[in-house]
């Protein structure tokens, strides 16, 4: 179903993101039927290109950046829909000329593609030149601040301009299809709501591993950190849709608000439940200080930790969260760890075994259920573990094959003015709140991660973490 007509202004328009994600979304929207002939996308940056120049620039960028044939045909007619306005953010240039390119009669988009510095440069221009009215909406980029102090003064700097019914902030993990399917898995089965709690879960663990290291983006990962790269935002996002309580209604304030909940439940983490891990080099890998060309960086590329959360839901049940560059595997997903059965009929003799339910999120997405049946067999009764295991390319056919680009949903909803995807303002500062004190802690310690081998699960540390409470953290492959 196409959307309203709209004016999608790219600020940032020629930058890596647009490039890389942003354009090559919109292409496929734009094949699959959702943009309407009126719909227009304009490109602003500095630099001085005319229209043709910029559609030639993103006619390489969707030829890079997406896999298969690309129709030379449904390509340039994309690209006709592509404006190129030159603009000074900080400056006056060009912005009288975004101005009358707009149109008055369709949904005005504003994405702030840029670096988060020029966010509030950028809002305070879309209201001075008179370009951003009452029905025009923002869409900003992570790092929404470095912590809670930057992150309110931005909230607040949005806020003079821009009500929060217009900000789409974006943490590009609630686009993705399989964590969208968090909440599908959850409040569209009764089967597992009734034990979705402390009574029956044992632990849950959240694994977001990657291969890549952090080369080419040194200078803003250094001082960023797993911990505020991922798990502020990412990972935080992910333990909310498992931890929180059913929302009302699949509307933006009520599930927001359900997250909301649980990030102020979260415990204060002490450190002896954080290990923090910083790749080594082989002779071929470089490592990460290497990368970040900073050989005395403390900047952590891992992190893992015990976090529980104070309510009645899952008070006791610990909540795992593991993530890292440079790791064996790309691999994230949830798993849910049930407790034993209260107890055995079979003796102790023909094993104890639990059910865990995972959610694989990436790559091979779908979800696999353990489930403890009789080890066939004349013998006596003894038992093992088998998966009822599901990927939704083989469940869905051609319909699961083609998962969606995350920014393929949230540009969209932003057209349709749908906020659930996004993050509210003060689910934000809730979980800097919770992430200030642990950063705080460990610098001023001056603590040095652990190091770890490329290529590996991290650093034994962390193994050790959850050795302590006599469990174990699932395979990275
Ligand atoms: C980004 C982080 O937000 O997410 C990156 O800044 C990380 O460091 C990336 O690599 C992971 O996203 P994805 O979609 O590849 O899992």
């Amino acid at each position: 179903i196409p959307v309203d007509p709209f004016d999608l202004v790219i600020f940032g328009g020629t930058g890596d993101l647009a490039r890389r994600k942003i354009i090559p979304a919109l292409y496929r929207r734009f094949i699959a039927g959702q943009m309407p002939p009126e719909a227009r996308i304009i490109g602003a940056a500095r630099g001085d290109l005319d229209d043709a120049a910029y559609r030639d620039q993103m006619r390489g960028a969707l030829a890079e950046f997406l896999s298969g044939d690309l129709n030379a045909d449904d390509v340039s007619a994309f690209l006709d829909r592509l404006h190129f306005v030159s603009i000074d953010a900080t400056g006056d240039a060009g912005w009288s000329d975004l101005r009358d390119l707009m149109r008055d009669d369709v949904i005005r988009a504003f994405y702030f593609s840029v670096a988060p510095s020029l966010f509030g440069a950028l809002a305070q221009k879309l209201h001075d030149q008179d370009i951003a009215g009452p029905q025009s909406r923002i869409v900003v980029e992570k790092p929404f601040g470095r912590n809670l102090k930057t992150a309110k003064a931005l909230n607040e700097t949005l806020a003079r301009h821009f009500d929060e019914t217009q900000i789409y902030r974006i943490d590009h993990y609630l686009g993705k299809e399989t964590v969208q399917n968090l909440m599908a898995v959850r409040f569209g089965n009764v089967l597992f709501e009734p034990l979705w709690n402390a009574q029956y879960v044992d632990h849950i663990q959240i694994t977001v591993a990657e291969t890549v290291g952090v080369s080419g983006r040194g200078a803003f990962y250094d001082q960023a950190g797993a911990m505020r790269d991922m798990v502020q935002n990412h990972m935080m996002q992910l333990l909310c849709l498992i931890a929180m309580e059913p929302p009302s209604r699949f509307e933006p304030d009520a599930v927001r608000d359900e997250k909301l909940k649980v990030i102020r439940a979260l415990d204060p983490v002490p450190s002896d439940d954080i290990v923090r891990g910083q790749y080594a080099g082989t002779d071929d890998i470089p490592s990460y200080r290497q990368d970040v060309e900073n050989p005395d960086s403390q900047t952590e590329s891992f992190v893992a930790m015990k976090v529980g959360i104070s309510n009645w839901r899952w008070a006791g049940t610990p909540f795992y969260l593991r993530t890292g560059k440079r790791l064996r595997a790309r691999a994230s997903e949830i798993a849910v760890v049930f407790k034993d059965a209260p107890h055995s009929i079979f003796g102790e003799e023909a094993g104890r075994h639990r059910n865990i339910l995972t959610i694989r999120l990436q790559p091979n997405e779908g979800m696999m259920l353990g489930v403890t049946i009789k080890e066939p067999g004349p013998g006596g009764m003894r038992l093992v573990d088998v998966p009822l295991d599901m990927t939704f390319a083989d469940a869905l056919g051609p319909e699961g094959e083609h998962v969606p680009d995350a920014y393929e949903r949230l540009v969209m909803d932003v057209i349709r003015g749908n906020q659930t995807l996004f993050m509210r303002g003060d689910e934000v500062e809730a979980a800097w709140a919770w992430t200030d004190p642990l950063v705080d802690a460990w610098e001023a310690r001056d603590e040095r991660p652990a190091l770890y081998e490329p290529g590996s699960s991290g650093p034994e540390e962390a193994q050790i973490l959850m050795h302590r409470a006599n469990r174990r953290w699932r395979e990275i492959k």
